[in-house]
C-alpha cells in the first residue's frame, strides 16, 4: 500500500472514529407518521393543558433521577391492568422525544394488551415478538414516528408464550444492545402489570429503573403494596398517581390530573 493509500485510510478510520459506534446502530429506515386523535395524548393533543404539564414534570423529574449515570432503560409498569401505564408511557416518551437533547425508543413489551400504536395511530407488519421469535432484523422492526425523536418497537404478532420471549436472553441482550448504541436515547417500555402477569418481573432486571403508576381512588393499599413487594430490589424512580378526576373545565374533556412522587417522599 503506498502511503498516500495508507493516509487515506486512516483518514476514513479517523472519520468513522468521530461518529463513535454510529456504524453499529441499526438503520432505522421505516417510518409511519403516527396520526393522534386519542384525546388522552395530551401531550400531543394539548401541549398547553395541566394534563400535559403533569407529564413534562415527570420527564423533568425523571431526567434529574437518571442524569448521574444516564439510566436510560426504564420500565413502566402496575399493579393492575387499565391503571394508565401506557398513558403514562406514550406521554412521558412523546415529552423526552421533544427534548434537544435525547431521543426516545418506546418499546411495547405487553403482548398480551399491545395499545402504543394504538394510541400513537400506527400501523404496522412486525414488532417486538416477531424480532424475539427469529427471522428479522431489529432494524425491521423500528419505526420512525415523526414525533420528535421518537422511534417505536411496537408489540408485535400476538404470541401464546409472552413470558419466555420477553424474559428471554435475547430480549435482555436486545435491551443491553440498544442501550449501548444510543447512549442519549432513553427507552421507555411499556409491560403488563406486575400482580397478574410476570413479564414485567422478568424483564425488572434487564432496566434500569421502574416507574409505577397507581390509578388514584382504584388501587387500593394492598395491592398496591403487593405489587411493591414483588418489585423488591427493583430501582423504583418514582411513582406517577394517575387518577381520573374529571373535572371538565370546557364541557367537551376531560382533564385528568398526575403526581410524581419519588418513592419515601411527600
Ligand atoms: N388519567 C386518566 N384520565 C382519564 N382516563 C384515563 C386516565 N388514565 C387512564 N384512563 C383510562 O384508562 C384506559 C386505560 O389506560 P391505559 O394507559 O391503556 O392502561 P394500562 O396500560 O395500565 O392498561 C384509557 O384508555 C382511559 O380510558
Ligand atoms: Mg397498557
Amino acid at each position: 500500500m503506498s502511503r498516500i493509500e495508507k493516509a487515506l485510510e486512516k483518514a476514513v478510520r479517523l472519520r468513522e472514529s468521530d461518529r463513535g459506534d454510529e456504524s453499529l446502530k441499526p438503520d432505522i429506515s421505516r417510518s409511519a407518521e403516527a396520526r393522534i386523535n386519542n384525546n388522552y395524548i395530551v401531550t400531543v393533543t394539548r401541549p398547553e393543558s395541566p394534563a400535559a404539564e403533569e407529564y413534562r414534570r415527570l420527564k423533568s423529574m425523571l431526567i434529574k433521577e437518571t442524569k448521574s449515570d444516564f439510566l436510560n432503560a426504564v420500565m413502566v409498569t402496575s399493579s393492575l391492568n387499565g391503571e394508565g401505564k401506557t398513558l403514562t408511557a406514550v406521554n412521558l416518551a412523546v415529552t423526552l422525544s421533544q427534548e434537544i437533547d435525547h431521543s426516545t425508543l418506546l418499546i411495547d413489551a405487553d403482548f398480551r394488551n399491545p395499545m402504543t400504536h394504538e394510541y400513537l395511530g400506527i400501523e404496522y407488519e412486525n414488532g417486538l415478538s416477531d424480532y424475539l421469535t427469529g427471522g428479522i432484523d431489529i432494524s425491521d422492526v423500528l419505526i420512525k414516528t415523526g414525533i420528535g425523536n421518537m422511534v417505536l418497537l411496537p408489540a408485535g404478532s400476538a404470541v401464546k408464550n409472552p413470558v419466555e420471549l420477553l424474559s428471554s436472553k435475547k430480549m435482555k441482550a436486545l435491551i443491553k444492545e440498544l442501550k449501548q448504541r444510543y447512549m442519549d436515547r432513553y427507552i421507555i417500555i411499556d409491560t403488563p402489570p406486575v400482580l397478574s402477569c410476570t413479564e414485567a418481573i422478568a424483564m425488572g432486571s434487564f432496566v434500569d429503573g421502574v416507574i409505577f403508576v397507581v390509578k388514584e381512588g382504584r388501587t387500593g393499599i394492598k395491592t398496591v403494596e403487593d405489587a411493591l413487594n414483588m418489585m423488591e430490589g427493583f430501582n423504583i424512580l418514582g411513582v406517577v398517581f394517575n387518577s381520573a378526576s374529571i373535572s371538565d373545565l370546557d364541557g367537551d374533556y376531560s382533564y385528568y390530573y398526575y403526581k410524581y412522587k419519588k418513592k419515601g417522599k411527600e
